[in-house]
């Protein structure tokens, strides 16, 4: 076979073969398909688009290109979630240890703040001492005995993915669908869970700016994710503002960590609702999902969830009495009320320039290899719907020093659009796909 001819085919609209697609994904893995001839395929596939087989194919063939994780030998059912990215996006420090404490097993690999958007594991690192790499062999045993574990990707986990990341990063070729399902997908299969919920971002603030593209990667991957024998559910939902109140690593923990003490109602625990009542109906742990949302309010209600938390931090490192004490958090030295220039509801939150913010105070990262400042954020004080009078504060800035808090401050108040009449709050979720 020659990678030149597959480029052609695919350019001139061709179906390629599942040993077409193993080829190329072999060959580019191992290093014997250079860049060049890669990054004129991956341009081939995001005008020519992949048939929902060929994406299957694609996925399959990244999914075996390194090691992959067997979780047969863990008893009782097991599950993963993952989230297109989004601002705000702490669901899984909530969702996770409630679905544990319901006797789901939850195996998660999750990553760091990509552009705009937050990584979990950048998240949990502000928790002092708390460590993102889990050797395979304690990963298997902390999921049996906690029941949940979130850490970063083994270096062989998906290696084809890396490159092609990597290479779609810098060739304008990120944001197509077969190409998004099969990096995302790929992760998930190797990862091993049995039942997989996939959050599907959409709006401002996410990789898929309209439903009708949010809904085309969702059926996308629920497809492979079913085809290849797992029990796949999509929750198409909002990223036109941020998720809850809290944009930065330890302000999320914080947030989260409130939300398992039942201190907070809002869309971060109607959400987790939604996404866990999906994995205990797909795996059978509910009949219906009345019944589903009413055992994961319980792991709230009777403190497990928040215990369950607590011991797969100190599992993993972390010092477990933050759940009583958040102080043992980074708190960031400057705090800066931002105020409302006028009265009004607010309309508009620009979910994308609010992670910007964060970014640029220090919450993510500008270059790969610079750090973070866990402690800086943004809080907000309002959302979409609620009303604000002329000079009260819709929100806070966590910064390192007061010029970071008075930039910040003045690139918040152009995020957020007031109107004179009411704005009826945002719907969180626009569609399930099964
Ligand atoms: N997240 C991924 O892991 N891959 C993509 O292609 C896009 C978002």
């Amino acid at each position: 076979m020659l990678m030149s001819e597959l480029i052609i085919k695919k350019r001139d609209g061709g179906t390629l073969t599942e040993e077409e697609i193993q080829f190329i994904v072999e060959g580019y893995t191992k290093g014997e398909i250079p860049d060049y001839q890669m990054s004129a395929f991956l341009m081939a596939v995001y005008f020519q688009k992949m048939l929902p087989i060929e994406a299957l194919h694609l996925t399959l063939a990244m999914t075996h290109s390194g090691e992959t994780l067997d979780l047969s030998g863990i008893t009782g059912v097991t599950a993963d979630k993952h989230s297109t990215g989004g601002v705000g996006d702490k669901t899984s420090l909530v969702l996770v240890p409630m679905l544990a404490c319901l006797g789901v097993k939850m195996a998660k690999m999750s990553g760091r703040g990509l552009g705009h958007t937050g990584g979990t594991l950048d998240k949990l690192e502000s928790i002092p001492g708390f460590c993102v790499d889990i050797p395979q062999e304690r990963f298997m045993e902390q999921l049996e005995q906690v029941g949940m574990v979130i850490a970063g990707q083994t270096a062989n986990l998906v290696p084809a993915d890396k490159k092609m990341y990597a290479l779609r990063d810098v060739t304008g070729t990120v944001d197509n669908i077969a190409l998004i399902t099969s990096s995302i997908m790929s992760k998930k299969l190797a990862t091993g869970a049995q039942t997989i919920v996939l959050d599907v971002k959409m709006g401002k603030g996410s990789f898929m700016k309209t439903e009708e593209d949010a809904r085309l990667l969702a059926q996308s991957m629920v497809k492979v994710g079913n085809l290849a024998g797992r029990n796949t559910v999509a929750v198409i939902t909002d990223m036109d503002q941020p998720l809850g109140n809290t944009v930065g690593n330890a302000l999320e923990v914080k947030e989260a960590i409130a939300t398992l003490r039942g201190e907070h109602n809002g869309e971060l625990l109607d959400l987790c609702l939604e996404l866990g009542s999906c994995i205990l109906t797909a795996s059978g742990l509910a009949a219906a999902e009345e019944e589903a949302k009413s055992k994961l309010r319980s792991t709230i209600a009777d403190g497990s969830a928040l215990q369950k938390f607590a011991e797969f931090v100190q599992a993993q490192g972390g010092d477990p009495r933050v759940v009583q004490d958040l102080t043992l958090l980074p708190e960031a030295p400057v705090q800066l009320d931002v105020l409302a220039k006028e009265a009004g509801y607010i309309a508009e939150m620009d979910a994308l320039e609010i992670g910007k913010v964060s970014l640029r105070l220090g919450g993510g990262r500008v270059t790969k290899e610079s750090g973070i400042d866990p402690s800086v954020g943004v809080v907000l004080l309002k959302k979409i719907g609620d009303v604000v009078g002329e000079g009260e504060a819709f929100a806070t800035v966590h910064a390192a020093n007061t010029a970071d808090a008075e930039a910040a401050a003045a690139q918040l108040r152009d995020c957020i659009f007031m109107s004179a009449e009411p704005v009826p709050a945002k719907p969180l979720v626009y569609g399930i796909i099964r």
